[in-house]
């Protein structure tokens, strides 16, 4: 170990001699003088360590240790009641140039910002540790994969990262003296300064997700929770890492990745991407139905891919991520089998409700509700309360975290640093009506203004301006989550189509589906879950060439004989109701395409808008 020095007011730490990278050094430095911690701590990544931290939380009051012999090794932990989501309002792309960032992020020039957010940080971690957490996205040397080193005065997030990310020592190894890495600064923005005491969640009524595309840095102020605070996720996989990806010409998506293996043992890959909250990981852990048995779904991603094409066109995903951010309510054994098992021991859960067992529970989690338990918010909670109330035991965008390695559909191949190849993309969104079931794009452009043109109703995984259920334009269910102008992103998605045909490659198929098509009851009429193999079924036969389809006014469509219905019964009137185009609700959903356009400003592609005049002339 080597020391800095100690002049008066200077922090003084060690550097491990393991770190031999000048820039990374001398940025560590420059964060610790600007935020002041009492002392600065290298993470390895190690059990040891993660137990230490755990151990620390629940000392805290963080975190609770579950009865070892319902939930082995799991924790569960409250956080503030104000900070439990993605804070959109307050996430920045503070590029150079403000049309860089485009009309769907917030921005200011990135000189302000610093102004800001050096104020914010100058003394942010007295009294605090500063933990450092070296960290690979993607397995330790794919050439898919990037290496980020993030600072947070949180060991609730030491911990989150080590399920989240490949978090150790080998980072460094990585780096070497001058490699490349994304540096991420984060702090829950509570110091404990005059005699302040410390509380079991800190955090910030100011909140800064900020990202400085240029310099690729992110600066996160004021959560500790989920993505914004958990920076490898959405920052750097999502914001930061769609800007390598444009200027790189690879693409960084809000993706789950899933094999299929037909009966006959033919393996496909595909890359979905559905907005948040709308069922992503139940989608990549999908069990067939009875009368299905010969098909296998395995998981290789829940939420991001990092996609990068070959020479040859071919292109190459991997699950960035090495652990689930899942959301909690709504899971169960019928509707994720798999994530259940998963989540049967080494699990960090947060703002679930904790049973009288010392167990979790979470809405929708058994049919019978528990008589007595302890709310997210510590609070006692019964049955009755609910009735009377409406307060619900567990907050709806809780969440657990867990290792991918302990999920009994992971893929064989989900750590191969070369990637699986993608056979088609998905895009998927939650709307009561008008989408249909399934749709397949008759070409590239026409999927790209399918994904571009994605509208889905709102759910909790952010906190935002708009009420929940509400439908928002979520093109490529990437509106949170593009680091640039979303113009610029759909031409990249066309640029690349283009390049991989002018490279003799073949392109994806593109799909578009909704399975929360409602009755006039309110009433989900498609089953989903386990019962989505068979539109996946009915797209790999459209990839083999061997599913039929007819022509509707957006894609190509089964009719109800095109589809493989072994094991469900349901009517061919039931289908017409998923999968069938209301012509008043196009036309009002062709209006709100327009104002998205709009809100684009001119910059919009012209082959999109190509695609619109058609499907307007289709409606006439
Ligand atoms: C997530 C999200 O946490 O999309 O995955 O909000
Ligand atoms: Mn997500």
């Amino acid at each position: 170990m080597s020391s800095t020095s100690s002049e008066k007011g200077i922090i003084s730490f060690t550097i491990p001699d393991y770190v031999r990278h000048r820039k990374l050094i001398e940025w560590i430095s420059n964060i610790v003088q600007l935020t002041k911690p009492e002392k600065v701590f290298w993470c390895d990544g190690s059990q040891e360590e993660y137990n230490q931290l755990c151990e620390q939380l629940v000392q805290n009051g963080t975190m609770v240790k579950l009865n070892p012999n319902k939930r082995p090794n799991s924790f569960l932990a409250r956080s503030e009641p104000s900070d439990v989501a993605r804070v959109e309002n307050c996430t920045y792309i503070c590029s150079e140039k403000k049309d860089d960032a485009g009309p769907m992020n917030n921005w200011l020039p990135p000189s302000e910002m610093r102004r800001k957010l050096n104020k914010l940080f100058s003394g942010c971690m007295k009294g605090r540790t500063l933990y450092v957490i070296p960290f690979s996205m993607g397995p330790f040397g794919s050439s898919i994969s990037h290496i980020g080193i993030e600072l947070t005065d949180s060991p609730y997030v030491v911990v989150n990262m080590r399920m989240m990310t490949r978090m150790g020592r080998e980072a460094y190894n990585f780096l070497g003296e001058n490699g490349e890495f994304i540096p991420c600064i984060h702090s829950v923005g509570s110091p404990l300064i005059n005699g302040k005491k410390d509380v079991p969640w800190p955090c910030n009524e100011t909140k800064y997700i900020v990202h400085y595309p240029e310099t690729r840095e992110i600066w996160s102020f004021g959560s500790g929770y989920g993505g914004n605070a958990l920076l490898g996720k959405k920052c750097f996989a999502l914001r930061i890492a769609s800007n390598m990806g444009h200027d790189q010409g690879w693409l960084a998506e809000h993706m789950l990745i899933l094999g299929v293996i037909s009966p006959q043992g033919r393996k496909y890959h595909i890359a979905a991407a559905f907005p948040s909250a709308c069922g992503k990981t139940n989608f990549a852990m999908l069990i067939p139905p009875q009368g299905m048995d010969g098909w296998k779904v395995t998981t290789i991603g829940d939420d991001i891919a990092w996609i990068k094409p070959e020479k040859n066109g071919a292109l190459r995903a991997i699950n960035p991520e090495a652990g689930y951010f899942g959301v909690a309510p709504g899971t169960n054994e019928k509707t994720n089998y798999n994530a259940m098992a998963t989540l049967k021991s080494n699990v960090i859960f947060t703002n679930v409700a904790l049973t009288d067992e010392g167990d979790v529970w979470w809405e929708g989690m058994t049919d019978d509700l528990p008589s007595h338990l302890i709310d997210w918010q510590g609070k006692h909670w019964t049955p009755e309360i609910f009735k009377n109330t409406g307060r619900k035991a567990a907050h709806p965008n809780s969440r657990f975290t867990v290792s991918a390695s302990q999920c009994p559909s992971i893929d064989p191949n989900w750590e191969d640093p070369n990637g699986v190849v993608i056979d088609a993309f998905i895009f998927g969104s939650r709307r009561s009506n008008t989408i249909p079931l399934v749709s397949e794009a008759r070409n590239w452009v026409e999927g790209i203004y399918m994904a571009a043109t994605m509208g889905s109703e709102t759910t909790s995984a952010a906190i935002g301006n708009q009420k929940q259920g509400t439908v928002r334009r979520d093109p490529f269910a990437m509106l949170p989550f593009c680091g640039y102008n979303m113009n610029d992103y759909f031409n990249h998605w066309l640029k690349l189509g283009k390049q991989i045909q002018a490279n003799g490659g073949k392109l994806p198929k593109i799909y578009y589906v909704n399975w929360f098509r409602k009755d006039i009851n309110g009433k989900f009429i498609w089953p989903g879950f386990g019962d989505n193999m068979r539109v996946l079924r009915w797209i790999l036969g459209r990839i083999q060439g061997e599913s039929k389809g007819f022509d509707q006014l957006f894609g190509i469509s089964p009719s109800y004989q095109d589809m493989d219905w072994t094991g469900l019964e349901f009517t061919p009137e039931q289908f017409e109701k998923v999968i069938s185009i209301d012509k008043k609700s196009w036309e009002n959903e062709l209006i709100s395409h327009d104002e998205l356009f709009d809100k684009l400003f001119k910059k919009i592609p012209e082959d999109l808008l190509r695609v619109r005049e058609k499907i307007g002339c289709r409606l006439k």
